[in-house]
């Protein structure tokens, strides 16, 4: 039976010395659309065997495999920025943690909410993490399909000094669920650590509700700072703040990292919102040297084909830039300006940003 997790093992003198995963997940891409990827997971290989290119060959494996299931793009969360540059991944997802004192932040005046907040127990949270985050990932780009049972550890067991994680449910004014959020209250002895109020999930289906939500979570008695460990870079709640600068990102990183297999079907996979041509070369791609030559891309807002092309090229990418441009979350002058993309005409950058660019910017809120 196919349950979408495809192993990989590596074996030396008939011992298991590596081992890693594909999962067979969806993820949402600019359309929106809901595309095949193949997740790369559970890698590793004992420490006596490392640097022998045994990870080369299992992740060649699989991609041969997941391009033999149809799947034209690859990702996966990377434990170190270094390894998985030279396998064509690259980040097409970026996440921030942010930090806001209770005493900066005030609000703007703005419309009223119409909804209401309940904190709930972890039994309701449980129902309503799925039904939110399937009216989410259907139009955010960079989602994921989740696990059915993603939800299921949500408890009302206090954890430690982490204090027991709360839950809070926004309904819109028909009484119809449309937020939900995941928060601590972390507990500590000494005043400069207590009343900090950790938000570990948040989702928001209307602009309603998520200001609903925030304006609660950032007011909340017996706290001082509101932490938010991995969110979209670009957060509205900034902008309901009096003083924008009041939000610190103290921490930005890659989050998900792409990998296109199949460079025709992947971009006839997503749409884009420019009637325009584009040709592009391809150099390098050992592992999937089927993507190497010159592209002709055009584009429509009802028609998208990816052909071949004898046309000299408007610009050369590698496929690591072209993986991280694909959800529209970076930018083409970015990587131009680091040399990834050369440009063999002017306008050629801006171009490449009006193709693929996504407004607001790709997340997933989840790794696998
Ligand atoms: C990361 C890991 C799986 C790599 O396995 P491996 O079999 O040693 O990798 P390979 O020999 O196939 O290496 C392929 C290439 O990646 C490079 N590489 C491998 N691990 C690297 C690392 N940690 N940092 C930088 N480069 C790395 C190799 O030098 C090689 O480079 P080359 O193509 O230029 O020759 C292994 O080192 C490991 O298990 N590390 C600890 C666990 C871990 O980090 N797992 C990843 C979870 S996402």
């Amino acid at each position: 039976m196919d349950d979408g997790i495809h192993p990989q093992a590596a074996f030396v003198d008939g011992k298991l010395v590596g081992g890693s995963a594909m999962l067979s997940l969806a993820i949402t891409v600019p359309g929106p659309r809901v595309v095949a990827l193949g997740g790369v997971t559970a890698t590793g290989v004992v420490a006596t065997h490392r640097r022998r290119g045994l990870l080369r060959a299992m992740m060649q494996a699989m991609f041969d495999e997941a391009l033999g299931r149809g799947e034209p793009l690859a990702a996966l969360s990377a434990s170190e920025g270094g390894i998985y540059g030279r396998f064509g991944f690259s980040p097409a997802t970026m996440r921030a943690r942010w930090e806001l004192d209770r005493s900066d932040a005030r609000l703007i005046d703005c419309a009223p909410t119409v909804g209401s907040l309940e904190l709930v127990d972890a039994a309701v949270a449980r129902q309503a993490w799925p039904q939110i985050h399937q009216q989410i990932r259907r139009r955010q780009i960079g989602e994921l399909a989740p696990d059915p049972d993603r939800w299921d550890g949500l408890s009302d067991d206090a954890a430690g000094t982490d204090g027991p994680m709360r839950y809070l449910v926004h309904r819109d004014a028909a009484g119809n669920l449309d937020g939900v959020a995941n928060f601590r209250l972390l507990w500590s002895p000494s005043p400069e650590h207590a009343g900090t109020l950790v938000v570990e999930g948040f989702q928001a289906v209307t602009a309603d509700a998520y200001r609903a939500m925030w304006m609660l979570l950032t007011d909340f008695d017996l706290t001082r700072k509101i932490v938010a460990p991995s969110r979209p870079m670009d957060e509205p709640l900034r902008w309901m703040l009096r003083n924008p600068r009041a939000m610190r990102i103290t921490r930005q990183s890659d989050n998900l990292w792409l990998r296109i297999l199949d460079l025709p079907a992947a971009l006839t996979a997503r749409a884009y919102d420019t009637t325009t041509e584009l040709t592009f070369a391809i150099e390098d791609d050992s592992m999937c040297p089927h993507n190497v030559g010159a592209w002709r891309l055009a584009v429509s807002p009802d028609k998208v084909t990816c052909t071949r092309t004898d046309k000299r090229p408007d610009l050369t990418t590698d496929i690591q830039s072209l993986s991280s441009l694909y959800l529209g979350g970076m930018s083409a002058a970015v990587l131009a300006g680091a040399g990834r993309i050369r440009p063999h005409r002017p306008g050629a950058v801006n171009d490449t940003a009006r193709v693929f660019r996504v407004d607001p910017e790709p997340f997933n809120s989840f790794g696998f």
